[in-house]
């Protein structure tokens, strides 16, 4: 029997990922040959493969390494996988991602981890979770103005069709809606007790505690699909921890996120009716210091984007020396806040997708 045409494409992409993941773990020649000759036996007759345990996680790791738009890529080799592919029901997978959220959370020792659940087989997805994070704050419009997350509208608004009802506070956590194949999305509420959050405060100036801002604690992506030679995993939920720059220069500052700048520039006493005052720029800054200052006062992991870039610059480093090429995503690589002050703005990065990876796909239908 030969491979059907429709086959030698996922045939093709196993024995390239066979070869590089075996060759970095220091696996001999004959034992690449071997696992690729039995790969290709296993599409033969049930036209998909299945990756080992070691694979599994090697892979994961790889595709972070492969992750152009992340700065934090030099810790790649300290993921914690977490192999459920196993798992069948949505009930099942809440319970799971509940204990990722423990797991990775660690009482602010924050610990980068991926669950993988099912690979897609056939064109069938056994397993989807349709939202974007698995921590994330509703969105609620309200006529011009929202309330909340603007980024989560959308997400909210399912959410309270399948039955949620929000408390309407700035920061409700979303629950989480996973989806089995041919099954309606089922909604589940994360226990309050596994959610770390930080209220946000500043070394100096008073009055920012009062603004009642916080952020979660655990940054950790649930839409993307990881692939690793050519097997597709749709529910593949993984984190590692914030960057500042992030809540304090995003999610937080954003115009049409949380827009916190004018009130902190009106505690900080600014002139916000000239461009050329800063005002802009200062109250940034200072927003920035009350996330970098506040999640160390919790205990909880976070870098600053200065460090950020020079471990990327190690990671550049060690990369080349292995013989592999950085690629890179320069505009998600520029921290939002300073960004001509590190070395990553000053280069040219090739943002050539190498796989393994994560992907963008579609919502689950
Ligand atoms: N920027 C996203 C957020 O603010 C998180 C993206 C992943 N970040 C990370 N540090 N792993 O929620």
């Amino acid at each position: 029997m030969v491979l059907s045409t429709n086959r030698i494409g996922l045939f093709q992409e196993a024995a390239r990922f066979i070869h590089s993941c075996y060759e970095e773990l220091g696996l001999s020649p004959q034992q690449q040959t071997l696992r690729v000759q039995e790969i290709e036996q296993e599409i033969i007759e049930t036209g998909t493969y299945t990756h080992t345990e070691f694979e599994l996680k090697h892979g994961a790791k790889m595709a972070w390494r492969n992750s152009n738009r992340c700065i934090g890529r030099l810790l790649w080799e300290t993921l914690e996988v977490f192999d459920e592919r196993q798992v069948q029901t949505a009930e099942e997978a809440f319970e799971k991602l509940v204990h990722h959220i423990d797991y990775a959370t660690n009482g602010g020792d924050i610990r980068s981890t991926i669950t993988v659940f099912a690979p897609r087989t056939d064109g069938i997805d056994p397993l989807r979770i349709w939202n974007h994070q698995l921590i994330r704050y509703a969105g609620y419009k309200k006529e011009a103005a929202v309330l909340g997350d603007s980024a989560n509208i959308h997400m909210t608004e399912m959410c309270e069709r399948l039955g949620w009802v929000g408390a309407h506070t700035p920061f409700d956590v979303l629950p989480l809606v996973i989806q089995e194949h041919g099954k309606a999305p089922e909604l589940f509420e994360l226990p309050t007790d596994c959610v770390k959050e930080v209220p946000i405060s500043h070394p100096e100036i008073h009055g920012v505690d009062e603004l009642n801002m916080k952020w979660h604690a655990v940054p950790i992506i649930s839409n993307m699909r990881l692939e690793i030679g050519g097997i597709d995993y749709p529910m593949a939920p993984f984190n590692g921890w914030y960057m500042g720059t992030e809540i304090g220069a995003r999610n937080l500052a954003d115009a049409d996120r949380y827009n916190m700048l004018p009130s902190m520039a009106k505690l900080m006493g600014l002139n916000t009716n000239s461009n050329r005052s800063l005002w802009i720029d200062k109250a940034l800054v200072e927003l920035n210091i009350a996330v970098l200052h506040s999640f160390q006062q919790a205990g909880v992991t976070l870098v600053d984007h200065h460090t950020a870039a020079k471990q990327f610059k190690v990671f550049e480093k060690k990369e080349q020396s292995c013989g592999r090429a950085v690629t890179g995503n320069w505009m998600w690589l520029i921290p939002p806040l300073s960004p001509a002050a590190t070395h990553v703005y000053h280069k040219p990065y090739k943002n050539n997708i190498v796989t393994p990876n994560f992907f963008y796909q579609k919502d689950p239908e």
